[in-house]
């Protein structure tokens, strides 16, 4: 063990072990900023309501996206949320939904050691979440489900653990259970604890739980009335019958999703879950990389890029890169190896997330989050180093949405135009893909929003004029085999479909789902891969 970390390593554990980064998943309006926010007032990172809601992306009708960019820029400090609560550092990585939703968004799962899924009770499984949720069990991250707005009348709470079940392709175990709903909401029933939180509408206060020594117990009937009491022991016992007992690395290996119900806009059930997730949330765990696994504790420091946050303003042209620390201690001023340049660079202001501001950081650890000013020598995925050549494995892309073939409107500017469309997709605005047969250019955004943006960009920061060109294409999927034969006999019959993805990989662009399970069924031993990177 060398240097920084000798003197010191007791509290270099401990400064990982109580590391807690994760993100709140969920499909717009179910309330995922308003639990952040509650989850900020426990920490006392923010002193009333409302201070992350104002940096929102706004609902807006329109498609300006200058609008949302302006906005977007607000939203830097809400990228990461770092507060602490016992003694716990806490790390909320945003996912932006709406409008700016993106594959960012996507990414952002991959640099968090867990997730909240918040549903809303009478909404059930949406879309956006199916979506999020599927990237998270991909990558078996540990989840825990928040079921949100238990103070208006929804879905049955069996009904709706099942839909969770199936949609989302996870098993549950409640971990608290309702009593009541929307207007006869009486309360929470804590399973784990065994006591009774009772509701009141109130949007700040903090109510103590009313502990029962059991569900037999008589205290149940004085509490919440004899029926409820009924209704409450009957279902528990159903749950407890029904679901699997709760054990904690059921929970860690990503097999089993604790459910806690509540209502965020009440702070009602909110302190249960965020109790429960101090206790069994993960800290920082191992991270793969091509050559080795990296361990947290490890003395030198590692990280990656998973986001960059460019200013769209031209006179600014800075770009933020998001780093996840993956080991060791990041230090200010300190030269570190970027591996993909085989240069050393050093930051004079890295930036720290804490609550609603950022400020610059000395040092960091791993689970943090740190904010490095660019000047456009990050892409995603690049790593940072004491000087091993590592690359991080886990940073996928993802198979992009909507489609267009990128056009050139002027003749004079290809140059420019190939170097905008480079380096807007090392941000990962967005994906290119080349189609050899067709000698043709298709970008793939996950919103539709990136096509405008793209070609703002294009035009004020690059001075290149493009044209968008609609192409029928359902999905992107990455192709390997073992089966050459059937490889290169697939990849001459679909020609037109076949293009390479940026790191020159294999990509069938597949006009419908049709298409998929067709070629699946023609070539048996061709795998289709929805993200970028996968287990042969
Ligand atoms: P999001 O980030 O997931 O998009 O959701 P957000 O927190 O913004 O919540 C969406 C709407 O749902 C908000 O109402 C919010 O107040 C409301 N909400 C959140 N939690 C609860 C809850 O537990 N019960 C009820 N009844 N409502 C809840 P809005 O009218 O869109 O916004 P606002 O103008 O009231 O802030």
């Amino acid at each position: 063990m060398s240097h920084h970390q000798s003197l010191n390593s007791m509290s270099f554990q401990d400064e990982i072990n109580r590391r807690r980064t994760f993100a709140i998943v969920s499909h717009p309006d179910a309330g995922k900023t308003t639990l952040t926010e509650k989850l900020l007032l426990f920490g006392g990172a923010i002193q009333v309501a409302g201070a992350v809601k104002s940096n929102k992306i706004k609902k807006t009708a329109t498609s300006d996206f200058m609008e949302i960019e302006r906005q977007r820029g607000i939203s830097v400090a809400t990228s990461v949320m770092g507060f602490e609560y016992q003694g716990k550092k806490i790390n909320i990585l945003d996912t932006p939904g709406h409008k700016d939703f993106a594959e960012d968004t996507f990414r952002t799962l991959t640099a968090v050691d867990s997730v909240i899924v918040v549903i809303d009770v009478a909404k059930g499984v949406e879309e956006q979440t199916e979506k999020l949720v599927n990237v998270c069990r991909m990558r078996k991250t540990p989840m825990i489900v928040f079921i949100n707005k238990l103070d208006r009348p929804g879905k049955d709470a069996f009904d709706l653990l099942d839909e969770v079940e199936q949609k989302l392709n996870i098993k549950v175990r409640p971990l608290s259970w309702p009593i009541g709903m929307g207007r006869d909401l009486k309360g929470v029933y804590n399973i784990f604890e065994q006591d009774v939180h009772l509701f009141e509408a109130d949007k700040q206060r903090v109510t103590e739980g009313i502990k029962v020594e059991n569900l037999a117990d008589s205290k149940l009937e004085e509490i919440i009335g004899e029926d409820s009491a009924e209704v409450l022991r009957e279902e528990v016992e159903l749950v407890d019958g029904v679901y699997p007992e709760f054990k904690v690395e059921d929970y860690l290996s990503g097999d089993i999703c604790p459910v806690f119900f509540g209502s965020a806009l009440n702070t009602f059930g909110v302190k249960e879950l965020l109790d429960a997730f101090i206790d069994i949330a993960p800290s920082p765990k191992p991270s793969t990389t091509e050559e080795r696994v990296i361990a947290p504790n490890e003395d030198k420091f590692t990280g990656f890029v998973f986001k960059i946050h460019a200013n769209m303003d031209p006179n600014h042209r800075n770009r933020l890169a998001f780093v996840k620390i993956c080991s060791g201690t990041f230090k200010r001023n300190t030269n570190y190896l970027h591996v993909r340049h085989g240069k050393q660079l050093k930051f004079a202001s890295p930036t720290a997330f804490m609550a609603d501001k950022k400020s610059l950081v000395e040092e960091a650890f791993p689970g943090d989050i740190i904010g490095l000013h660019d000047s456009g020598n990050f892409k995603i995925g690049d790593t940072l180093s004491e000087g091993e050549k590592i690359h991080f494995k886990g940073i996928p892309s993802f198979s992009p949405e909507q489609f267009k073939y990128i056009e050139n409107e002027d003749p004079m500017k290809s140059k420019q135009l190939a170097k905008g469309i480079d380096q807007l997709m090392d941000e990962g605005v967005a994906q290119m893909f080349y189609i050899p047969f067709l000698n043709r250019k298709v970008i793939g955004t996950v919103g539709a929003l990136q096509f405008e943006v793209i070609q703002y960009r294009l035009e004020h920061e690059y001075g290149a004029k493009c044209r968008w060109e609609p192409v029928p294409i359902h999905k992107a999927c990455w192709i390997s085999s073992d089966n050459e034969e059937q490889l290169k006999d697939f990849k001459y019959k679909k020609a037109r479909n076949m293009a390479e993805d940026k790191e020159g990989r294999d990509v069938f662009l597949a006009d419908s789902p049709y298409s998929i399970t067709m070629a699946q069924d023609k070539y048996p031993d061709l795998k289709f891969h929805t993200t970028s990177e996968f287990e042969d």
